[in-house]
């Protein structure tokens, strides 16, 4: 399949840095449990959690609501964080906001761990119509309503090594 470059491997790291620089502003003095969504956001959490400079513990999280490039409405738990996450500082890490479900599904998950606080964060934020009024904290680039893939997105599971961003089609 053909693929069209749309963010290129320097503005991530560029953009990447400029997040790190925000989330450890507004965290200053707290640490930092990082809860990351698998697969998607290994890769960016990866980057971008070596880019802080704040205190960071992190653990994972998997949900699905793909399949294909199709949403499907049911979000589904596969796999829970192993560590108490009470009165913890989360920044739940994602790999795009789409229609939300995903996102939405975990930070209710998540609030039944009690935890002190919790933030997100995506590197790419689709404009579309959303069933939840559900904005991330920290988003790293605002993209139109297309499938990507690359930089830990997939097309069932493949092109999540893409250094870049690109769109299938
Ligand atoms: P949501 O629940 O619709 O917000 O979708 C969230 C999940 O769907 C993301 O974590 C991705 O794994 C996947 N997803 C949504 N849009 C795309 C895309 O354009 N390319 C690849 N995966 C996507
Ligand atoms: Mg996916």
């Amino acid at each position: 399949m053909k693929i069209r470059k749309l963010i290129a491997k320097q503005a991530i790291v560029r953009r990447n840095q400029e997040l790190a620089r925000q989330i450890d502003a507004e965290f200053r003095g707290a640490s930092i449990t990082a809860v990351i969504v698998t697969n998607g956001a290994i890769i960016f959490a990866a980057d971008l959690l070596r880019l802080l400079n704040t205190p960071v513990t992190f653990d994972t999280i998997s949900a699905s609501s793909y399949a294909g490039s199709q949403s499907t409405n049911t979000v589904t738990m596969r796999s829970l964080p192993k560590s108490d996450l009470k009165g913890h500082d989360i920044l739940l890490i994602d790999d795009i906001l789409d229609t939300g479900n995903t996102l939405h599904a975990i930070t209710q998950f998540l609030r039944g761990r009690r935890p002190r606080s919790i933030k997100t964060c995506v590197l790419l934020n689709k404009r579309r119509p959303r069933r939840w009024r559900l904005r991330a904290d920290y988003v790293g680039f605002e993209i139109d309503d297309v499938f990507v893939v690359g930089y830990g997105l997939d097309y069932n599971e493949s092109y999540r090594n893409l250094p870049y961003i690109g769109v299938l089609g």
